[in-house]
């Protein structure tokens, strides 16, 4: 069985092919940063309108890189929400009118179920139960996952998603868009210990995030200082160890209040060096196991929504004809 997969939520076009029996067969993407750099964030009406240029010629390169044709699609999948509501407007409608005209079922995804499912494209994928870390650059999620569609939230940010945080502080340092992996380069030339960043919420029990006063704290830091590259880059070395830390304290925290000894740690943000490494160590000292997707599939991708949408097809998920979109929608409200 073989499933096209498509994302539009944001500012990636994604288009994947996934069988059942093969695997990952193929995928293509097209991002829109170049376009929405100059603005400094994507603009969404710009993004809604690249998804519609681009998304048609995707599929039709995929199939025939892939050396396969509409009549041996099975099902479409693609991306229903969280995201711009124009641009998920675009996937859907487009998935829509081709299962339609191929006379083949299209299946709504959840694209941080997407994210949470990625790392079970990788050799060796985790079973369930487990933890899912989920940050991208809408949500930090932290969910136990009992099965497809069991996900029970067990912590989410208060304010901004760690990604956006990223985004914000690189905008404070004048680094471009996105973000968070120009701030991780230049973390790099950071001095390890010149600032100490607060790690907001960890001193309090619960699993819950919030990382809109780290942005204030890089603010009032940066301000005592000259400005300077080196004030930039210690800064930004402070910034994403406080990220980096606090995330860890609350994945050590949800493993052992779960009693569970499997983290999958995935989303855009999951893609950070100095993120994947303390959380590593940590799992070793837990002894748990941690899982993530490869980098090119920790930001937003194709190959998440078609592994996705093969696995709630097996499950038996069928819809109408009509093109609707869920811009917003909680992940536990899925079944
Ligand atoms: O999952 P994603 O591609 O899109 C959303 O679903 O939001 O995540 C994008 C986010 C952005 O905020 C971006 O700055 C962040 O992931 N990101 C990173 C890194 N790569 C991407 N943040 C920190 N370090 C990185 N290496
Ligand atoms: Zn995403």
């Amino acid at each position: 069985m073989i499933i096209l997969g498509i994302e539009t939520s944001c500012d990636e076009t994604g288009v994947a092919l996934y069988d059942s029996e093969k695997g990952l067969i193929g995928h293509l993407l097209h991002s829109q940063v170049d376009m929405h750099s100059e603005y400094g964030g994507v603009v969404p009406e710009l993004a809604s309108r690249d998804h519609i240029r681009k998304l048609i010629p995707l599929i039709r390169q995929l199939l025939c890189n892939c050396h396969l044709k509409s009549a041996n699609l099975d099902a479409i999948a693609y991306t229903a929400g969280p995201g711009l509501a124009g641009a998920l407007l675009v996937g859907a409608a487009t998935a829509k009118s081709l299962a339609w005209s191929w006379d083949i079922p299209a299946i709504a995804i959840h694209h941080m179920e997407g994210h949470l499912l990625a790392p079970m494209l990788e050799p060796d994928p985790p079973t369930f139960p487990f933890i899912a870390l989920l940050v991208s650059g809408g949500h930090t999620l932290l969910v136990e996952v009992n099965g497809i569609g069991q996900y029970q939230l067990l912590g989410e940010s208060l304010d901004d998603a760690a990604g956006e945080a990223f985004d914000k502080t690189a905008k404070m340092l004048g680094l471009g868009y996105p973000g968070g992996p120009l701030l991780s380069k230049l973390a790099t030339q950071g001095a390890p210990n010149r600032f100490k960043f607060p790690r907001p919420m960890t001193d309090r029990p619960g699993l819950d995030f919030s990382f809109s006063g780290l942005k204030t704290f890089t603010m009032n830091t940066l301000h005592k200082t000259q400005q300077n590259f080196q004030d930039k880059a210690d800064i930004a070395y402070a910034f994403q160890e406080a990220v980096a830390d606090t995330l860890t304290i609350k994945c050590r925290r949800a493993l052992q209040q779960s009693g569970l000894k499997r983290l999958v740690v995935s989303g855009g943000v999951s893609a950070n060096n100095q993120i994947r490494q303390t959380l590593t160590a940590m799992t070793e000292q837990e002894n748990a196991r941690i899982y993530f997707p490869r980098l090119e599939f920790c930001t937003d991708n194709g190959a998440m929504i078609a592994f996705a949408g093969c696995q709630r097809y097996l499950a038996g998920q069928r819809e109408n004809l009509e093109i609707q979109v869920n811009a917003r929608w909680p992940i536990n409200k899925l079944s």
